[in-house]
């Protein structure tokens, strides 16, 4: 049931170009220049108008939420927040009428993301589910939503759950932007054709596994590790360190590279891997500047960057390269070498890859 896949992981992994197809097929209609999606489409005076998007979630799936906190503010101008779903219930959070709650779960039964939803519904907030698991607590509990279709997500890591999220959220950025005028009909159609080239992309930077795997080899006695991205990649950065935590025990940490300079830069030193999402668009020039800091106190740098690229690579210990797209979509790129780094880097160590100690598939309790 491996399909030939040494783990589920890996499987997953390999899977998300036909899983970010199945999540966008008859919703993204780039020819006709529109985006369907009925949980969207049967609300939208509801969700365009909100006063703010507020998205709550746990783990990977508030990474997702991340992610799209740049997008609807980007696209759609919406103000957003996110919020760790157990954070938010416990904090008599400030919630009207005007909200709408967009709540993200994979598993579709977190007992925090749960717990907010019944909150936020009690506030009178519209809630908004993106769940994987069809007919799953969650996605009966919102009043609308939209599923991802990544298909069974077996390995506890989740993999193929993010990018399939990101993608559905993204549509969702991008229609209401449309629908609001937020975004030019012509940005627009260019971003509808952009994102259905992905799950190529995603496909030609699989081929990469080569040197994720030398990588791996060269840092898997690491005890430390340091992920850094900007803007849109600032989530990824977060997702990569918890990937590497999961499932190969190796203590990681995902900053925004700017805040370096506040405190984490203490602990470089010829010993500190720092993963660096380095590509092009998005600050790249100010990401430039913290690769020579971390070089210049001899930390180890891997570098994920544009292809074609040349000023990061005469910096970088080890570089990756990354398809051009648009700078919104360059998540859904830069995540599947930092999920295959963390999956060799297991294996390598001889660790349970799709069931790690002490970690749940979904989590049930408080
Ligand atoms: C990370 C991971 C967890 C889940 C989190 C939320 O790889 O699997 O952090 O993302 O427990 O789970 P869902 O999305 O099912 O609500």
């Amino acid at each position: 049931e491996k399909g030939g896949y040494d783990h589920f992981m890996l499987k997953e992994i390999y899977e998300q170009p036909n899983a970010i197809r199945d999540t966008y097929r008859g919703r993204l209609l780039a020819d006709q220049g529109i985006i369907k999606m009925a949980g969207v489409d049967d609300n939208i005076e509801r969700i365009a108008k909100a006063n703010r998007i507020l998205i709550v979630g746990c783990g990977t799936s508030w990474h997702a939420g991340l992610v799209a906190e740049y997008a609807f503010e980007d696209m759609a101008r919406i103000p957003v927040e996110v919020e760790y779903a157990s954070e938010f219930r416990y904090r008599n959070p400030v919630i009207t009428e005007d909200d709408v709650v967009i709540a993200i779960s994979q598993s579709g039964e977190t007992a925090d993301t749960m717990a907010a939803i019944k909150l936020a519904k009690e506030k009178g907030a519209f809630v908004f589910g993106v769940c994987n698991v069809v007919g799953s607590s969650i996605s009966r509990e919102t009043t609308a939503g939209a599923y991802t279709h990544a298909g069974p997500e077996i390995g506890v890591a989740s993999t193929k759950a993010f990018t399939t999220q990101i993608t559905v959220l993204t549509l969702m950025a991008l229609k209401l932007g449309k629908y609001k005028g937020t975004i030019s009909d012509s940005d627009f159609r260019f971003h509808l054709q952009a994102l259905e080239a992905i799950p190529q992309k995603i496909e030609s930077l699989l081929k990469s596994d080569k040197i994720i795997k030398e990588i791996a080899e060269t840092y898997k006695d690491t005890r430390n590790c340091i992920y850094l991205g900007r803007g849109y990649n600032f989530p990824v950065a977060l997702e990569g360190a918890l990937k590497l935590k999961e499932i190969s025990y190796i203590h990681a940490e995902g900053y925004p590279a700017a805040e370096m300079k506040h405190g984490p830069i203490a602990l470089i030193d010829e010993e500190m891997p720092v993963v660096v999402i380095a590509v092009r668009k998005g600050h790249y020039e100010k990401v430039v500047s913290n690769i020579q800091e971390i070089k210049s106190r001899k930390g180890k740098i891997i570098s994920l960057v544009t292809e074609g690229d040349t000023e990061v690579k005469e910096i970088a210990d080890h570089v990756i390269e990354i398809p051009e797209t648009i700078e919104s979509f360059t998540p859904l790129l830069t995540t599947i070498p930092l999920q295959l780094l963390s999956y060799h880097i297991a294996v390598m160590l001889g660790k349970n890859v799709d069931q790690p100690r002490n970690l749940a598939k979904s989590v049930t309790v408080e």
